[in-house]
């Protein structure tokens, strides 16, 4: 059994005083709750709030990119070993709109995972294809191809911690949810590509968590599927309700 993984990306929303006021309704909510994991994923600012106020709690944050060099001159980028330093213990990799509007490639997505999976945070890998893919018939194609250059040059045992993300571009922010037979479809074919890269045993461990317009109403049609692993929640996670709604779905 793979324990499910509950994540909530914030995106470029919320200050640190409003990052404590949602923990302060958010954690009652889901105080005892262990069937699931929770990380939330603020806004590298609000990093330093979040894990204060979620100490001691069910918990955890994570941050929505790291660079892959421990330090240097990279203005504007954080380091692994910063994101530690302050308590962080998950990281968002690769998300679509990294890759759409800030210059993401396969290959920049490699170095940041090795690079977090090396420093001991627990990434968050994200694939997924936008709609001209889909309806091309390319889904599994590009799935694969973000799989295999992702995870390339990283063993089994340093990857040990990976967590893959089903984020279809088409139903992110958009209110279209794939349906679970859809996303069943694309993990399994994550899986195959992770039986490849890491062997059998490995993939049958691995999480694969689905994002894209996920909602208090949808999320128990999704999280009731076996083969999905948790879920990856942009918009619905900013509200403490609604993303409670959603962990205990
Ligand atoms: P959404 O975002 O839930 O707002 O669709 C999901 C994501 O981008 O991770």
């Amino acid at each position: 059994m793979r324990k499910k993984l509950i994540a909530a990306n914030w995106k470029m929303y919320k200050t640190p005083e409003e990052t404590r006021a949602f923990f302060r309704d958010f954690l009652p909510l889901v105080s005892g709750h262990d069937r699931d994991e929770i990380v939330v994923c603020p806004p590298y600012i609000d990093l330093t709030a979040a894990v204060e106020v979620t100490k001691n709690s069910n918990v955890a944050v994570g941050a929505q990119n790291v660079h892959w060099k421990n330090e240097g001159a990279f203005t504007g980028e954080i380091s692994a070993l910063m994101l530690l330093s302050v308590g962080v213990t998950h990281v968002i990799v690769g998300h679509s709109e990294r890759r759409q509007y800030f210059g993401e490639t396969d290959d920049t997505v490699n170095l940041r995972l090795k690079a977090a999976l090396e420093s001991g945070l627990t990434p968050i890998c994200c694939v997924g294809e936008v709609l001209e893919e889909r309806e091309a018939g390319l889904t599994d194609d590009v799935l694969r191809r973000q799989c295999v250059r992702a995870f390339h040059a990283i063993s089994a045992k340093k990857a040990a911690k990976l967590v893959v993300a089903y984020e279809p571009v088409w139903a992110i922010g958009t209110g279209k949810t794939a349906t679970p037979e859809i996303v069943a479809e694309a993990h399994a074919v994550i899986r195959r590509e992770a039986t490849e890269v890491f062997g059998e045993d490995f993939a049958a461990q691995l999480r694969i968590l689905y994002g894209g317009s996920v909602k208090p109403e949808n999320a128990s049609a999704l999280m009731e599927k076996e083969e999905i692993d948790g879920a990856l929640v942009g918009g619905a996670s900013l509200d403490a309700k609604s993303f409670a709604a959603i962990v205990k779905y």
